[in-house]
């Protein structure tokens, strides 16, 4: 009998052991398959991430990479700032009838801003030495390196890499500026299919991001949604989408960025600008499951906003703090995510001199908050005081 016992013991551990090793077979196996629309098979291990940080560069703009490793890529790893206040943070909820998703008011939008300004003055004393977080950040440099790309910019990429491991090398895409959605697409399939992550920023090269302070409020925003999951009921939770909204960007029909395929409507539909947005991951995977079916134009940012326009859960939050337009708006120290930055000002910001970038006689930027409750053309003439 006991004899019986071992030999079941034993059939059953050798059948385990050959279970165990098909499963992690086909798990390696299914790690292995390359992303499909990008042909990516492989990017370096990073386990659960919070934030993924996609920066748009072009193959030769090493100088600029450089120069933003070594200032705002660093900043809140670890984060050593106090916990923003949930209280500071606007969810919204959904409407009884129609269940649409309730955008902040323009009065909401002024209030908040107020509440940050002065959190920020505080901060110094809400400085807590001990409060230290580690959150998991990771960021990447998205490259196209098909086509004809010189030999030595080829190899010095592969130094490049070799050393920092923080490129996203698109083998399948030609890196050109008609090409950016086409980059986009190709970065999310490869990203979503190889990373966990809760978030993902997308910012260009030219782009300074105070990212301490962006980590610590999407932190909170985070926990926030979470701890309030269970109002939301049988409604899907709200999904982010977070920068600078315009609602009645003018379709360009002249000159290198021109539409020829953008007959939906008389301007673009509304999209956060292309300095610097946040998308929760869900938004990565809706774009980047359906991007056979979805129709690219040649504005990036703008092809975005039209992907997720008929989507009722996505939580659009404008914030003036990303002053991410074609040119800079006037210098605030509230600004976050900063666009039209040289490697000089990226140094300046970093060593906290905020308005160097503003010369004389510069056309300036004019902010506004964005009104939900109007048509699109309506959309942007509360001007931030
Ligand atoms: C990118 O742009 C080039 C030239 O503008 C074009 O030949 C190529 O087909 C485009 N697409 C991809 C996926 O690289
Ligand atoms: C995208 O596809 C993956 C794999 O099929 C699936 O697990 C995920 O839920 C999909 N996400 C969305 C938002 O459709």
């Amino acid at each position: 009998m006991r004899r019986l016992n071992n030999l079941v013991t034993l059939f059953t551990a050798i059948t385990a052991f050959f279970f165990g090793s098909f499963i992690t077979r086909i798990l390696t196996m299914v790690d292995k398959c390359p992303a499909p629309r990008s042909g990516v098979a492989k990017l370096e291990p990073h386990p659960d991430l919070f934030l993924v940080i996609l920066v748009f560069s072009a193959p030769s703009n090493v100088e600029m990479r450089d120069g933003m490793r070594d200032t705002w890529l660093r900043l809140g790893q670890p984060l050593r700032q106090a916990y923003f206040p949930e209280e500071y943070l606007y969810l919204p909820s959904y409407t009884a009838a129609g269940g649409h998703l309730q955008m902040e008011t323009v009065a909401a939008q002024a209030h908040r801003l107020q509440q940050y300004m002065s959190w920020q003055q505080q901060l110094p004393d809400l400085e807590e030495p001990h409060i230290q977080r580690n959150i998991k950040v990771k960021h990447l440099f998205a490259i196209g390196t098909d086509g004809q790309m010189g030999a030595t910019l080829r190899a010095e990429l592969e130094h490049e890499q070799k050393q920092h491991k923080d490129l996203l090398l698109l083998p399948r895409l030609h890196d050109d500026y008609l090409n950016l959605t086409e980059k986009l697409m190709q970065s999310l399939d490869a990203l979503t299919r190889h990373y966990e992550f809760s978030y993902l920023l997308k910012v260009d090269d030219d782009t300074y991001v105070k990212l301490d302070n962006l980590l610590n409020e999407l932190v909170s925003y985070d926990r926030k949604l979470l701890r309030n999951r269970a109002e939301f009921g049988h409604e899907p939770l709200p999904e982010l989408y977070w920068g600078y909204f315009n609602g009645r960007a003018n379709i360009k029909v002249k000159g290198h960025w021109r539409e020829t395929n953008y007959y939906l409507s008389k301007n673009y539909i509304n999209y956060a600008l292309g300095g610097g947005y946040l998308l929760s991951r869900k938004l990565c995977e809706h774009v980047a499951n359906n991007s056979y079916l979805l129709s690219s134009y040649v504005s990036e940012d703008a092809s975005l906003g039209t992907w997720l326009a008929p989507l009722r859960h996505v939580y659009r939050w404008h914030d003036v703090r990303f002053d991410t337009a074609y040119t800079p708006s006037k210098c605030r120290p509230y600004h976050m995510v900063l666009h039209k930055r040289n490697q000089r000002t990226m140094h300046d910001l970093y060593t906290g001199k905020l308005c160097t970038h503003e010369q004389q006689g510069q056309r300036l930027f004019v902010s506004y908050y964005y009104d939900w409750t109007k048509p699109a053309d309506k959309c942007c003439d509360s001007i931030v005081a």
